[in-house]
Parts: C-alpha cells; structure tokens; sequence
C-alpha cells in the first residue's frame, strides 16, 4: 500500500501514521521530521531550511522532492509507504505521479479552531520525535517521553505567529491538492477531530 496522509498541520498525521505503520509494516516517511533531523545534525539541508521551518514557510519543491525521491528509492519502500506531509504543493504532487504514484490519499478533515488547540499544546520529543499533548496525549511523566525518556519540547513552528501562517500556506498551496487526488478518485476523508482511538478505527476501515 503506498499512501498519503494529507491534512493540515495539527490534525494528527503523524500520530496516525505511526499506528498505521505498526498495523501494516511498511515505513513512516515524514518530510517535516526529515528536514528536523537534518538541522539537529546541522548538515548542509538543514542549515538551509532552518529559518524556513521556524517560521513555518514551504521548502522548496526542488529541496523536498530531490528528499523523499531519494528516501523511497530504499528497498523497505519497496511494498508501500506512508508519506505524512508530503506533498504539500500541486507541483511535488505532480513530481510523485512521475516517480511513485499511490494507491491511497487519506484526508483529514478537523476545524481551524481544534487544530490551534492541538499544535499549542504539542510537545516532542528531543530525542525521538515522538509526539504528545499536554491535555489529550499526555507523557506518564511530565516533559519525559515515555517511549525513551528524552526530554520534551515545544517546536519552534507551534509558537503562535508561526502555527497561523502555516495554516495560511495550507490554504494557498495545500488545500487544492484535496481536487486534485479527488478528480483522480484516490481520496477519502477522515473525520480527524475525534478521539485517537476513533480516528485509528476510521482510518483501519478505509485499509
Ligand atoms: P510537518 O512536520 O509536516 O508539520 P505539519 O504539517 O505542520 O504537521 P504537524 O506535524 O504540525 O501536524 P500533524 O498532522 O503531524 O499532527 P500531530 O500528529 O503532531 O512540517 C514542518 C515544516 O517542514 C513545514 O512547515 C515546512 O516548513 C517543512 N515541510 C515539511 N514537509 C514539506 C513539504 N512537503 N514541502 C515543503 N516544506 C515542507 O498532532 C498534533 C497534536 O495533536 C499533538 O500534540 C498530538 O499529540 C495531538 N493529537 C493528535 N491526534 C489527536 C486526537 N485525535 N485527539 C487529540 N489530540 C490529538
Ligand atoms: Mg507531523
Ligand atoms: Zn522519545
């Protein structure tokens, strides 16, 4: 199965897509924690695209699609993928049709307001990734990841300025793509404003 989650920031890919990626062995491709293991170990990429992601622009089309070409050219691509935030613009969609089309895009849909609410009380984990939510998702011990104990963190991009502008980058480039894998009739919604576990259910049924 080779899929997209597709979504606005917030809306919970990437919790999903590590569920999804335990139910159907295949790997968890996230080009936003790509470009942040990039800049945590300070290579060339990632001191490119730091100051985009801090303020919460798009990188260019050329950067991440040269990224995630590269990455699912890897022999555990081989039986399927899910990519959680890419693609993000017309033209990387564009660029995956050319290289690796999919079987699936899965939509998901939550209101402007819910999503404000999930990214400003996202925390992560330094060491993993591993995401939680001061009131929904909660770490057993506060700031401690409970998956390896690393320390927790507030991204840069959950800070107010920076969560309303990549909601309005969503809407200008992100957005037309729901059309545009819609005409191809690969889409399918998921309410994502309902709890994990109810989210987790919708998704298994469109499996
Ligand atoms: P990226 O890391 O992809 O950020 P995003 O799309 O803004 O998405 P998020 O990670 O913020 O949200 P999510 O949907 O994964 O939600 P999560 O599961 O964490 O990209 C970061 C940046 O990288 C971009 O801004 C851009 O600069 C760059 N970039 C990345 N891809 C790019 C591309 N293709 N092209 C160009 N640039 C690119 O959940 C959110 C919160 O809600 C968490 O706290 C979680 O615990 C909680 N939560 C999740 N589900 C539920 C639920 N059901 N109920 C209650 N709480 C929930
Ligand atoms: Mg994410
Ligand atoms: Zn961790």
């Amino acid at each position: 199965m080779r899929m997209i989650l597709l979504g606005p920031p917030g809306a919970g890919k990437g919790t999903m897509a590590v569920k999804i990626k335990e139910e159907l062995k295949i790997p968890h491709i996230s080009t936003g924690d790509l470009f942040r293991a990039a800049i945590k170990n300070e290579t060339t990429l990632g001191k490119k695209v730091k100051g985009i992601l801090d303020q919460g622009d798009l990188v260019p089309d050329e950067l991440t699609v040269a990224l995630v070409k590269e990455r699912l050219g890897s022999s555990d691509c081989s039986d399927g993928f899910i990519l959680d935030g890419f693609p993000r613009t017309i033209g990387q969609a564009n660029s995956l049709t050319e290289f690796a089309p999919v079987d699936l895009v899965i939509n998901f849909t939550i209101s402007e307001k819910e999503v404000v609410r999930r990214l400003s009380g996202r925390r992560t984990c330094k060491n993993c990734g591993a995401g939680y939510h001061v009131l929904f998702i909660p770490p057993a011990k506060e700031n401690v990841c409970d998956k390896c104990g690393g320390e927790l963190y507030t991204r840069e991009d959950d800070k107010e300025s920076s969560i309303h502008n990549r909601l309005a980058v969503y809407e200008k480039s992100t957005e037309p793509l729901i059309s545009y894998y819609g005409d191809k009739g690969l889409l399918k919604d998921v309410d994502a404003g309902q709890s994990p576990a109810e989210v987790l259910s919708s998704v298994k049924e469109l499996l």
